[in-house]
Formats: C-alpha cells, structure tokens, sequence
C-alpha cells in the first residue's frame, strides 16, 4: 500500500508539475485544479503515509504559486455597486481606471456625483468632485470643487479592486453558475479580525472580478462590527480614453474645496475607505463628533460600539449626499446612536383603529390634477424654524403646533409660534398620553 501511494505521489507530482509549468504560461488552468481535487479526494480516504507527502506538495505548490497571482492589469473599465447592509446602502458606480497614467474616475450613483483622482496634475495631482449643487440662490447648478495634492499627501490614482498581493487562494465555488476561484486575506490588528475575500473568474485569458466582501469582527464586542461588498457586473480589461479624465459637465471653473480635510475622503474619494483599507477619516470625524458633542463613554467598550455606530451612520450620510436627492444629510448629535434608540426619540401613539373625529378630505381627484407639482410654504414665510423634541416623545404636539401655525397664516398672514408645551400640560386628563 505504501509503495502504491508513492507511485501515486510521484505519478501526480509529474501531471502536477507539467500542469503547473503550463499555468505559469498561459494562466490558471481549470484541469489542473480539478485533477487535484480528485486525487485529493482518493488520497484523503486511504489516510496513508503518501497524505503526508501530499501535503508538503500542496504547500510546495502554493509558496510556487504565489509568486504568479492573477492581476487585474495596469488599467481596466468597470461597474458594480458597493453594498453596506448595516447602512441599508446598495450605491451603483462606474469606475475608469489607468495605473499606467495615472488617472481614475469613478462616478457615482448613474453620474450624480463624478469624482477624479488625477496624479499627474501639477506637482502632487488633484482630485476633482462634480456635483449638482443647490444653495439659496441656484438650484441643481453642476459645480466642481478641487483638492490640490501635497507632498506629504500626493493624489494616486484609486483602483475598486483589491490587489492579491497578500491574499491567498483558498478554494474554488461556483458563484451564480460560474466556476469562481475565492482568494482570501485575513487581518488580526488589536481586537478585530478583517476577513477579505474576492472571488474571480478567468474569461478569455484574464482575471475577472466577481465579487469583493469584508467582514469585521470585533472580538471585544464579540460581533461583526463592519460588512460590506462589491459586486463586480461588468468589466473590461481595456484602456480608457485619455478623454473621461477631462472633467466634465462643468460651467465654471473649478474651486478649490474649503475648510479642514476630514470629509475629503467620503466626497472626493469614497472607494478608499472600501479598497485600501483607509480608517483614518472615521477616527478623526469621530474625534471631533465627540469633542463637539462633549461626549464621554463609559469605558472602550461602549467607544467601540459608539463608533461602530457612527461609522455607519456617516456611510449613510455621505452616500444619501452623493445620490442628488431632494434633500442634503448631515452630522449631528444623533450620529452615534443606533436605528433602535432613535426609534424611541420618535415616539408613537397607538391608535384605536377607529373613527377619530377627522373631517373628510374635501378635494376630488380631478380637482387635484392641476396642483403644482412642488409648492413650499417655507418660501412663502408659513412655517416656523425646525424644533427638536429631545428626549419628550411628544412628536403628536409638534405635528399639531406646525399644522396649526400653517393654517393660522394662511387665514391671517401671520406667523405665529405656538406652544407646544400648553398641549403638554392641558393633557392631563388622559393619563396614558405622551408628554414631558
Ligand atoms: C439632480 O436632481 C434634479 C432634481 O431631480 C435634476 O433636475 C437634475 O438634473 C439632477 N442632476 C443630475 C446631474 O442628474
Ligand atoms: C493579509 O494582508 C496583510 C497585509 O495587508 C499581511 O500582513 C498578512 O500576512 C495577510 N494575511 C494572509 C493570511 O495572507
Ligand atoms: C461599559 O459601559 C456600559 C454602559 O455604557 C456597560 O453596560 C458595560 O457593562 C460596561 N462594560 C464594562 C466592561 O465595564
């Protein structure tokens, strides 16, 4: 029996060997791969000493191969989207990458939001964002904005796939009918376990990414503190015309971007917090939020979740922003609380289900056909300044307060705030009402 399995071992390593050399040729080949796993099969069943020699073989091999990993080439043309469950996010993009010039693009959201990252642009490159914009005076105006690279922060062109270089191939899987090959890198750095994962597919020759994910887990919290991931649905290995690195769309001039650099990175940049790992814009937001907000946090432990929490609330934020809505988000001193503890702030009366004293509504259809299709009472001085409940739950009387501010100027012209504090305290009758 012994004598079988070296023979085996030596008849395999001859087959594996000229696999192998032909890999090196002409890429990774499916056959090889697949003999492997055959012979694996039968040799883990008869358990005999040649398993042993198998194993060095198989590490042999692998130390051999990681000098050959698949490269997705020095430029490419892609669209996926960027996945992040916990921030309820699915955001589709379009990338235009050109290591060898230096150049990328990715736009965001169909192109509601085209960021440039350019390294050969004056001195240390630039980085430009085009956006629509609305203000006090326009509305929906395309503006460009530009950050200036320095010496001690040079712009790079910003790839959306990973590199391989230290991540492994770990097994193959048939991912949505096709033969995929999953490479992995695992990262310990203080509590947490990074888990990264691609998965790729050989097409006409070439590496073709399928799907990237990242997993986090907190070991202090003991839970996954982070998900997110890409799915890859087209991609071309070509050069990109030099000509969608001019920036586009743009009246005027570009301006260079006010104030300090924390959020360059969420709006200049957005894939490098998912592709090169980037941190350091979430510590610092997250320093300022808790200097600004005077927070204190009990111990590490609650720190952590706190700004687990307000990592995904800021995803949230900037990726809402990026999408050119009819609305614009931003950082507050709600950032670092979750979607259960917001719930409560909100507050909720149950209703009986029946009748609750309401008038009709006393306009037909056809006499609603010809409303404008945006009317805003804020221009026309009806409503008075947004107010927070804090902690009161009593989201019933600010409803009530803004419904009859509204009407009291329509019929009189006059802007009046009521309190909502005397619907409050007149509310003692019922005492299983809301109030504070
Ligand atoms: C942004 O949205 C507004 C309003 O829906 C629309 O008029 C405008 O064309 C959009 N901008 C872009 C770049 O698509
Ligand atoms: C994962 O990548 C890091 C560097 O980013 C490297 O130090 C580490 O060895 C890699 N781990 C594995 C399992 O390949
Ligand atoms: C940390 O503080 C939280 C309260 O915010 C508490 O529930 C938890 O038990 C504390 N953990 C430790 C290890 O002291």
């Amino acid at each position: 029996m012994k004598t079988e399995c070296s023979m085996l071992f030596l008849l395999f390593s001859f087959v594996t060997a000229f696999v192998f050399n032909n890999e090196i040729e002409t890429g990774y080949k499916q056959v090889g791969d697949k003999f492997k796993t055959l012979l694996w099969k039968y040799l883990s069943k008869t358990s005999k000493p040649g398993v042993i020699d198998f194993l060095d073989f198989e590490e042999h091999l692998k130390s051999l191969k990681a000098h050959k990993k698949p490269s997705f080439g020095d430029y490419y043309i892609l669209r996926g989207s960027l996945n992040i469950p916990y921030a309820e996010i699915v955001e589709p993009f379009s990338a235009w990458i050109d290591f060898e010039a230096g150049d990328s693009r990715i736009d965001f959201y169909g192109g509601m939001m085209k960021t440039y990252q350019l390294a050969n642009e004056g001195d240390y490159g630039v980085m430009y964002r085009v956006a629509p914009m609305t203000t006090e005076t326009v509305q929906n105006e395309m503006n460009c904005f530009q950050i200036t690279g320095a010496g001690d922060s040079p712009v790079a062109p910003q790839g959306v796939i990973p590199d391989l270089d230290d991540f492994e191939h770990v097994s193959d899987e048939v991912i949505e009918g096709e033969d995929c090959q999953v490479w992995r890198n695992i990262t310990t750095s203080g509590d947490k376990t990074n888990t990264y994962t691609l998965w790729l597919k050989k097409q006409d020759g070439h590496a073709v990414p399928v799907r990237y994910e990242m997993k986090g887990f907190n070991n202090i919290l003991g839970s996954h503190y982070d998900h997110y991931y890409i799915d890859y649905e087209e991609f071309s290995p070509e050069k990109p015309d030099s000509g969608v690195f001019k920036v586009e769309g743009v009246a005027t001039s570009c301006h260079e971007f006010p104030g300090p650099g924390l959020d360059h990175v969420y709006t200049f940049n957005p894939m490098k917090e998912f592709i090169y790992y980037h941190d350091k814009h979430v510590e610092d937001n997250f320093d300022q939020f808790k200097r600004h907000h005077k927070r204190n946090y009990h111990n590490e432990t609650e720190q952590e979740s706190r700004k687990n929490v307000f990592r995904h609330n800021l995803r949230y934020i900037h990726s809402k922003n990026r999408a050119n809505l009819s609305f614009r988000l931003g950082v507050n001193h709600l950032a670092d609380r979750t979607q259960a503890e917001l719930k409560v702030l909100r507050g909720k009366q149950k209703s009986s289900g029946g009748y609750n004293g309401g008038l009709p509504f006393k306009y037909t259809k056809k006499e609603l056909r010809d409303v404008p299709k945006a009317f805003d009472w804020r221009l026309r001085g009806a409503v008075t300044p947004v107010r927070d409940q804090s902690v009161c739950g009593s989201c019933w009387s600010f409803g009530t307060a803004g419904a009859i501010e509204g009407a009291l100027f329509v019929k009189t012209g006059k802007l009046v705030a009521v309190s909502q504090q005397v619907y409050f305290s007149t509310d003692f009758v019922d005492f299983s009402s809301t109030f504070c």
